[in-house]
């Protein structure tokens, strides 16, 4: 046998056994007559001791170094009294090595592997393999394994069956764009990765697989950030014969499951309270509230009209918003902070921020407690009812920001740029304040989103997320006039903590409805027969009524793993600009093999 034990394994009532462990030097100490080694494998560390009695194993311990691959076989013992280590679970045994045998050496790493130290993420991805050996990103991949184990144990449990759909999909508009892959048979023609299996799933319901589930891969080529990767994994599910309470339950179930058995020491507040999306955006600015603290957004607009002050009279004047938070302690911030704070609340493209604090009760304050520079512009009375008005305490600074309307009128949610500037200064501000448990993990559903979206660029309706999302019946009739942007959809979200962790739906299921959504979009008939014959059909053969839903694994897993990076949970991530440093993907290739799927490259621009 290769060996007989993991060092992580071992424990005292192991004292006794002859064992042979194999795996990797993670540090060695050599005092001379006696060599220390903590030996690393998949489960954990343990000590190793090599006496220099031991002649054989010493001679060998004497040559190891640092991730030197190592076999060695001893006895377990118990540690000397006091030289216990309560931080390893193997902490309170050893082993004492009669034999060892180096299997492979290792070049010194380009980064400590034996510590949690801050590496430079560049290194840490050309040498992920690496990363991959070092504590938190093990760690990082048990979690997410236990994780997707936990999903699959679960929805078998409640007969859901695991179904895979293909990977050279159709292309689809579903918001990002495609990667297309070309097609050597049919020249000029495009298989494209899917960005979900949102039609498949459909498609498995009209085939009567009522619970269907995938770990699927998914493919977006949009701009990454800290939440998103191009290629990505989803829990992707599917019901028939459901209803949207359902599937939040089921979503309920299993994510305060998922806590239970991975990440018992955290806290997950249930049961996950309901928000509309109107309710969110008015509080918290947007569609993924973090609701772990307050500091929610409170609208001025009425209470400052008539004002001469004219950034909030041309915002007034001209249908925008003009709206606030409330920072509790924040009237003791230094001139630089607050300056920090306009210059972030303008890239955020607020036109500036307007700062008031109140060192005393607003009801009582005086204009010596009160610092701002639009003190002489607004007055006393003013400042005081916005004080009142942002529930302001003696010590609290309110952040005032003003958007003017008028453009885009449509874009449903943040007329202006008010609300999206806020909700950025609320999350960062919790975060320097610390005001968000780390150790709690704050699910909420949102419900009832518009359908439709103003494309302001483009000037047109576009479906909020997927064209298969259905109305809400009562307000299908909206559908014949302008308003498109008041149309509500049977659409939700999970969130936690500020994510958005999962999206879905009750879905359209007959044809008539799917071909009038396509109507007031606008689709083409050309347009639509290419990309959604199939589903049009689908429906005329007895399209049980569906919805489902798709939580991104990888943003789970970094919620119980508390990872704010979702690269942390992915063991072979891309940069944010889409790139693989340790293959060097994406690659040239010959012209030959574009030759055999009729490619050729254009010239490349300047
Ligand atoms: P949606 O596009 O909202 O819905 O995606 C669902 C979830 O997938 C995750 N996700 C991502 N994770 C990492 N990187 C990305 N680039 C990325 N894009 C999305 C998020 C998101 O909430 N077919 C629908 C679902 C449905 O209606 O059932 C869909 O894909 O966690």
């Amino acid at each position: 046998m290769f060996k007989t034990d993991y060092c992580g394994d071992l424990r005292v009532s192991d004292e006794g056994r002859e064992v042979t462990l194999a795996g990797w030097v993670n540090r060695r100490r050599d005092q001379g007559g006696l060599i220390f080694i903590d030996l690393r494998d998949s489960r954990g560390l343990v000590q190793v001791v090599i006496p220099s009695e031991e002649a054989q194993a010493h001679a060998v311990a004497s040559e190891a170094r640092g991730e030197y691959v190592v076999r060695i076989t001893g006895k377990v013992q118990r540690r000397r009294a006091g030289t216990e280590n309560d931080k390893l679970p193997t902490g309170e045994i050893e082993v004492r090595a009669t034999a060892a045998e180096i299997m492979n050496s290792a070049k010194t790493p380009p980064f400590y592997i034996n510590e949690d130290a801050d590496v430079d993420e560049q290194l840490r991805l050309k040498y992920r393999y690496l990363d991959l050996r070092r504590e938190r990103m093990t760690r990082n991949m048990v979690i997410r394994h236990q994780v997707v184990k936990y999903i699959r144990d679960f929805l078998t449990d409640r007969n859901f069956i695991e179904v895979e759909t293909p990977v050279l999909a159709n292309p689809s508009p579903e918001g990002a764009r495609d990667y297309l892959v070309p097609s050597r048979n049919y020249p000029g023609n495009f298989y494209a990765l899917p960005q979900s299996p949102q039609q498949f799933k459909q498609l498995l319901m009209v085939a009567g697989f009522e619970r269907y589930f995938q770990i699927a891969r998914c493919y977006r080529d949009e701009d990454l950030r800290a939440d998103r990767q191009p290629e990505f994994t989803q829990l992707d599910l599917e019901m028939s014969f459901v209803e949207q309470d359902d599937i939040l339950q089921l979503m309920e179930d299993l994510y305060t499951g998922i806590g239970a058995a991975v990440r018992p020491d955290l806290s997950i507040p249930a049961p996950f309270p309901r928000l509309t999306y109107a309710e969110s955006m008015r509080r918290f600015g947007t569609d993924k509230p973090d609701l772990r603290f307050g500091m929610e957004l409170f609208d001025l607009t009425n209470a400052v009209r008539g004002t001469e002050f004219i950034v909030f009279k041309s915002a007034v004047d001209s249908g925008g918003a003009i709206e606030g938070i409330c920072v509790t302690g924040g009237a003791a911030f230094s001139r630089k902070e607050i300056d920090a704070l306009t210059e972030q609340a303008k890239q955020l493209g607020a036109k500036g921020l307007v700062t008031i604090a109140y060192n005393a009760a607003p009801e009582a304050a005086t204009e010596d407690d009160i610092k701002s520079p639009v003190l002489k512009h607004l007055g006393l009375d003013m400042i005081r009812s916005i004080g009142k008005l942002a529930d302001a305490k003696a010590g609290d600074l309110v952040l005032i920001v003003a958007g003017v309307g008028g453009v885009p009128v449509k874009e449903p949610g943040s007329v202006t740029r008010v609300k999206p500037a806020l909700d950025a200064l609320r999350r960062g501000l919790a975060e320097k304040l610390e005001l968000a448990d780390p150790n709690t993990l704050l699910f909420a559903f949102l419900v009832d989103f518009p359908l439709f979206e103003w494309n302001a660029d483009e000037e047109r309706w576009d479906a909020t997320h997927h064209v298969f999302t259905s109305p809400k019946p009562e307000d299908i009739d909206l559908l014949n006039g302008d308003d498109l942007g008041s149309v509500r959809s049977n659409h939700y979200d999970i969130t936690c903590n500020g994510w958005e962790i999962g999206s879905g739906s009750i879905r359209i299921h007959t044809r008539e409805l799917q071909q009038r959504i396509f109507d007031v979009l606008k689709f083409s008939d050309e347009d639509t027969k290419m990309m959604f014959n199939h589903m049009l059909e689908a429906f005329q053969y007895g399209a049980p009524p569906h919805g489902g839903i798709a939580p991104g694994i990888d943003r789970t897993v970094a919620l119980y793993a508390q990872e704010s990076d979702i690269r942390e949970v992915i063991a072979f991530p891309k940069t944010k600009s889409a790139q693989d440093l340790m293959t060097g993907a994406p690659l040239p290739v010959e012209q030959r093999a574009l030759d055999d799927v009729w490619i050729q490259l254009a010239p490349k621009k300047d």
